[in-house]
């Protein structure tokens, strides 16, 4: 697989790349003209405009919806992690419980963050019209929860995450988070070292020692994989599609591919070279305490009796065979092959994603710099 014959090239202190290619990445950057420059701006512009131009649709719609179930199964895995993590948080002392939800696009895990119980929340994206929708959805919520329930207190902040620094603009300059999550978003930042480096000094510099970063982002191997096994620069089914510029060179940064999902995404993402991340992840320091790939996720989480039944109230598979011809999210019977050879074996298993799962942790010791991954 090709991504795995790319050379890492360790981030020295101070951020400076080691190396002939850091070295003229490092030059281009700060050159205001160079198109990789200009190529940046725009990108965060293109993402934005995106995401505020999606419409609010109603449950009814997204039922009819080809990602109806993609979306539910999604959704599943997040309230299992978030779940899991406020557990943890709990269960080592702190009763107040702080979280940054860094890209929290129209609110998604508002609902989530209220069955956790939590007292403060800070929800930051770079589209304006989401960070509104976001709040209006959590006045809603405070409007109709029950007299005797705290919901918790909560700041909205509209930034470009990979550009601005959030710690100055928090309405409490004092406060310190236990989780930062950062769901489906950190790919937009891999665009240039100094983005990907920016989001995650806003998704850690805040964090207590001992605090969380988990997050969900897609799996390069995966794209890498697919795209070097199509006779072509893109893959995909009629419900998604992932296209290429170029294959067999894989830069560590800005390697762009485009992402559409229905009526839903259509917007260019960057590959996410996960040992690198990791590496970055160190100097502030974070050490990796899990990483699953979707399908490993479920299939260890499923083993329990209340996550499944979760995962049943939430609709998060989609039934085959359909009990209503017509009615799968598919045309193409293609897609079908793997659970139809499940079903003949020992029932319906996982369906196929690609998606990766990650946690990490700060150090107790702030000092402590040398950490090992897991
Ligand atoms: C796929 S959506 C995920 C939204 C939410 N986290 C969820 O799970 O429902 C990706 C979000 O990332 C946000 N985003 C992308 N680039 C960003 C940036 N540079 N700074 C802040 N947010 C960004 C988008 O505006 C969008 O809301």
């Amino acid at each position: 697989m090709e991504l795995q014959s790319v050379r890492t090239e360790p981030v020295k202190d101070g951020g400076e790349r080691k190396g002939k290619s850091g070295t003229k990445r490092q030059h281009e950057d700060d050159d205001e003209t160079s198109p990789s420059k200009k190529q940046a701006t725009d990108h965060s512009v293109k993402v934005a405009s995106h995401y505020n131009s999606l419409q609010e649709v109603g449950l009814a719609a997204r039922s009819r919806s080809r990602i109806f179930f993609m979306r539910n199964f999604n959704n599943w895995l997040k309230s299992v992690l978030i779940g899991e993590i406020l557990e943890q948080v709990r269960g080592e002392g702190p009763q107040q419980v702080s979280v940054l939800d860094l890209g929290c696009g129209k609110g998604g895990d508002l609902l989530k963050w209220r069955r956790g119980g939590i007292n403060h929340l800070v929800c930051a994206d770079i589209a304006g019209v989401s960070v509104e929708q976001c709040q209006s959805r959590y006045e809603e919520m405070k409007k109709k929860s029950h007299v005797n329930e705290k919901i918790f207190n909560a700041q909205f902040i509209t930034a470009d995450c990979t550009k601005e620094v959030l710690s100055e603009k928090l309405d409490d300059p004092e406060l310190m988070f236990d989780i930062c999550s950062c769901q489906f978003v950190y790919h937009y930042s891999f665009e240039s070292e100094q983005k990907a480096d920016m989001m995650l000094r806003n998704a850690c510099e805040r964090l207590r020692p001992g605090g969380f970063f988990i997050g969900t982002t897609p799996d390069a191997f995966e794209l890498v994989k697919r795209l070097e096994a199509s006779d072509s620069l893109s893959f995909g089914n009629e419900v998604f599609k992932v296209s290429f510029q170029s294959k067999g060179s894989y830069p560590l940064f800005g390697c762009q591919y485009n992402f559409s999902l229905e009526d839903v995404v259509n917007v260019p993402e960057f590959l996410v070279y996960f040992p690198l991340f990791e590496h970055m992840a160190k100097q502030y320091n974070m050490r990796l305490v899990s990483k699953h790939r979707f399908s490993e996720y479920f299939e260890e989480k499923v083993k329990k009796e209340h996550h499944r039944r979760l995962m049943m109230k939430m609709m998060a598979l989609e039934p085959f065979p359909c009990e209503e011809v017509g009615q799968q999210t598919a045309d193409s019977q293609q897609e079908y092959c793997h659970a139809r050879e499940h079903c003949g074996r020992a029932g319906v298993k996982l369906p196929v994603v690609s998606t990766w799962y990650l946690c990490f942790r700060k150090s107790p010791d702030a000092e402590n710099k040398v950490f090992f991954c897991m």
